[in-house]
């Protein structure tokens, strides 16, 4: 499909014309699963046909790399996004699916925190650069670093919601209550509209009681914001990176890919319903 936008004739993979849903992914631990996550479920909604963004705002890159892109020194990324150093259409790539983007990140992105200190409004410069990129995409994922600071925030004043995926480990749910707090903060301060999207249940191994156990006290927890979709801890979602593919594209049998598969029909429902209870008021009012 084609847009013109800052006078520059461009297409986007799939693209319907909507205000695109944004998902933060986020949670200050590392190793939750946030990338695996990310890459997995844009990629599974991507194969729904629903136009879809992958955003990187981790200086490691992971995100970027497991999709098969790595940027060489020079090469836009998010960062110049960011400073609006650089249109869109030069940093967004095309991926192996066709309804799937990606915004990559690089290393520049380290210093970030410190550099852009003294710019004003700092805590809005995605959202800012988002607004002309929301209406191209039906789905528009961040991949958050594994920190509250800065880039974090940016995410989540961007985001219309934020996704948790939370380890079936020991701690598990160490750092929720500040990553909360973090939230409900955001909220009242810049994005009134920040909803939680679900606690992901991340590396299920159902031979581990500890597993089973902490699946029960999410839920306990968290109820109905829990997912049903629980992920299996799943050899080939941690060997598709390194072919950079996403794992329907590596293995799309496997336990991961079917599951992944069965949260963003999960998402999807719940932005259907979502849509569904918008009409019905807009109608009772009217
Ligand atoms: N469900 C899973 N099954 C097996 N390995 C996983 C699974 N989810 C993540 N991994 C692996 O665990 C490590 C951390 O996951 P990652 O998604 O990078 O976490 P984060 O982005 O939160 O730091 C990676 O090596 C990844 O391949
Ligand atoms: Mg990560």
């Amino acid at each position: 499909m084609w847009y013109r936008d800052h006078e520059i004739l461009y297409t986007t993979s799939c693209g319907s014309i909507t205000m695109g849903r944004v998902i933060c992914i986020v949670n200050q631990k590392g190793g939750v699963g946030k990338t695996t996550t990310s890459v997995n479920l844009a990629s599974c909604i991507a194969l729904a046909e629903k136009s879809s963004l992958l955003i990187d705002l981790d200086p490691q890159a992971n995100a970027s790399s497991g999709l098969g892109i790595r940027l060489s020194a020079g090469e836009p990324s998010v960062y110049d996004l960011l400073l609006s150093r650089e249109v869109h259409q030069r940093i967004i790539r095309r991926t192996a699916l066709d309804c799937l983007d990606i915004l990559p990140a690089s290393q520049d992105l380290i210093g970030a925190e410190i550099e852009f200190v003294s710019l004003e409004s700092r805590e809005r410069m995605l959202s800012t650069a988002l607004e002309t990129i929301r209406p191209l995409y039906d789905y528009i994922f961040i991949d958050c670093p594994p920190s509250l600071g800065f880039l974090t925030l940016n995410a989540m004043v961007a985001a219309d919601s934020a996704l948790i995926p939370v380890q079936c480990e020991y701690y598990a749910l160490e750092g929720v209550g500040n990553l909360l707090k973090t939230i409900r903060r955001v909220q009242s301060a810049f994005n009134h509209s920040l909803e939680i999207e679900g606690f992901l249940l991340t590396m299920f191994d159902p031979r581990n009681n500890l597993s089973h156990q902490v699946v029960a006290d999410v839920q306990d927890h968290f109820s109905s914001q829990v997912f049903d979709s629980i992920i299996p801890r799943n050899v080939r979602l941690s060997e598709s990176p390194s072919f950079g593919k996403p794992v329907v594209l590596y293995d799309i049998t496997s336990s991961g890919a079917l599951r992944y598969m069965s949260l963003s029909q999960e998402i999807m429902n719940a932005e259907g319903e979502r849509d569904g209870e918008k009409a019905y008021s807009i109608g009772a009012r009217s």
